[in-house]
């Protein structure tokens, strides 16, 4: 037998794994023995340093790495030498073997990766952090127990959200540290070098209560989302068994949403934090903080739906542009005056509108000085829904009017044309009447003052079929 000794981390392993297959040591001859930074390596070769490995002569598939380095983060110890067997099988003739989901080590690993992906979910949900005084400054500490060993991989998400915050997570594993610029780790720390509650602990609760829904409760499903270990570490869990005690039913919404993205939890996409609740300033609250899809990294804000609560008409558009994006209100900007033109031609006070975005993050690309819009993906769009959904919900409009093909296609399908369907009154199960018309922004794009001018009146026409239908109840 041979021993490999090295710092289990996904890098070391890797140099060490392809020096292996360069000897030809075959999966069953190997032990895999982890050691801590301060250990002496007893290696099979010389020191295998990721940097100084000479590249491999071995070909993988890419999905091999990708998996490799989430199994590399499992805490099982089994995952060094199931690694190295499905290197070494997918190296020697069987290059499809991660096709073959039945396989056992196929299976294996895909458990051990989905367990991992699990974890980092509940670190990005569960984190908490509490307000201290660290050198005369303001410093937010968090303590998180995490399954497998994500510390590390984690970090970044919480530098990008948390940027302007200095914070420190603190785990009995690894602890990782951000002081506005940059990140660095140290060693696992014990529970009691935590702090205890505080004022952002009041606010969390509140949260926390906002965004129960009386109306069912699983408290399986809820234990299974967020087993109790993370309980006591959570500011919210000293509601749990009151709210458990009076209202059964309330327990379950948070929960059930999340378990219900989980198929979306691939990459950077995460349920939408949408409060169930039927005030839109507490939604629109809740917005502001929205992760649910990467645009929210490139926007000055979120840009949340405006009107009366009692609206009869809702307009949805398909996300904010530049001037919006920097004001954070819907429709001001080029599109949004024409917008406002239209709607006085057609007898409509926009101040009696709900107006809204299907994507509520402006989506753009650098080109010199400028933002330019990009168009959002399905996925953007899918991500965002239930901002809008709650906007319907709460403000229950007798007609929606879909300004352009996204919005129109976000409720009736890709399959929707517009040009086709416009100003006729639809039914959907999101809304009882739906009528469909292009976007403003197409107006000004037409190419000469006649075209403009066609295109002005049919869509003026339109938001006159919208304002009967509502006129109609
Ligand atoms: N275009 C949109 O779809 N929405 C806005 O808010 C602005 C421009």
């Amino acid at each position: 037998m041979e021993q490999i000794s090295f710092l289990p981390t996904f890098e070391r392993w890797q140099a060490a794994a392809r020096r292996a297959l360069q000897n030809a040591i075959e999966p069953g001859q190997i032990v895999w023995e982890e050691i801590g930074e301060d250990q002496p390596a007893l290696y099979l070769f010389e020191e295998a340093d990721p940097a100084s490995t000479p590249p491999s002569k071995f070909r993988v598939p890419k999905r091999f790495l990708a998996l490799a380095k989430l199994v590399s983060l499992h805490r099982e110890a089994g995952r060094w030498p199931l690694l190295y067997r499905l290197l070494w099988r997918l190296t020697h003739g069987e290059t499809h073997l991660l096709e073959i989901a039945v396989d056992s080590d196929v299976a294996q690993a895909g458990d051990f990766e989905k367990s991992v992906r699990q974890d980092i979910h509940k670190m990005r949900a569960f984190v908490r952090f509490r307000e201290v005084e660290h050198g005369g400054e303001k410093w937010f500490v968090a303590w998180f127990e995490p399954q497998h060993h994500i510390v590390e991989q984690n970090a970044p998400f919480f530098a990008d959200r948390f940027a302007s915050m200095r914070w420190s997570i603190l785990t009995p594993d690894r602890c990782a540290h951000w002081n506005g610029k940059t990140l660095s780790f140290t060693a696992g720390v014990p529970r009691s070098d935590a702090p205890g509650a505080d004022q952002m602990e009041e606010l969390w609760r509140t949260y926390y209560a906002n965004i129960f829904n009386p109306a069912r409760v699983k408290v399986h499903a809820m234990q299974a989302e967020m087993p109790k270990k993370y309980w006591r570490n959570l500011p919210e869990a000293t509601l749990i068994p009151s709210l458990l005690h009076e209202a059964p039913r309330r327990v379950e919404m948070m929960m059930e949403k999340s378990a219900a993205k989980k198929a979306a939890m691939d990459g950077e996409w995460y349920p939408a934090p949408v409060p169930e609740t039927s005030s839109l300033t507490t939604v629109r609250g809740a917005s502001r903080g929205c992760t649910a899809c990467p645009l929210y990294k490139n926007a000055t804000q979120t840009v949340f739906g405006e009107g009366p609560k009692r609206a009869t008409l809702m307009l949805l558009g398909e996300q904010p542009g530049d001037q919006e994006d920097l004001s954070g209100k819907p429709f001001i900007g080029p599109a949004g005056k024409l917008l406002d033109r239209a709607l006085e031609e057609a007898g409509i006070d926009r101040a009696d509108v709900y107006v809204t975005n299907t994507v509520k993050h402006f989506k753009w690309e650098p080109r010199g000085k400028r933002r330019i819009h990009q168009k959002p993906s399905s996925r953007d769009i899918a991500a965002c829904r239930p901002w809008f959904e709650a906007e319907l919900r709460i403000v229950r409009p007798s007609v929606l009017v879909c300004l352009g093909s996204t919005a129109a296609q976000a409720l009736f399908g890709p399959s929707f044309r517009v040009t086709r369907e416009r100003g006729r009154v639809l039914e959907s199960a999101l809304a009882p009447r739906v009528v469909t018309t292009v976007h403003p922004s197409s107006l000004l794009r037409q190419p000469d003052e006649e075209s403009r001018a066609r295109e002005y009146a049919l869509f003026v026409q339109d938001l006159g079929v919208a304002l009967r239908a509502a006129n109609e109840k």
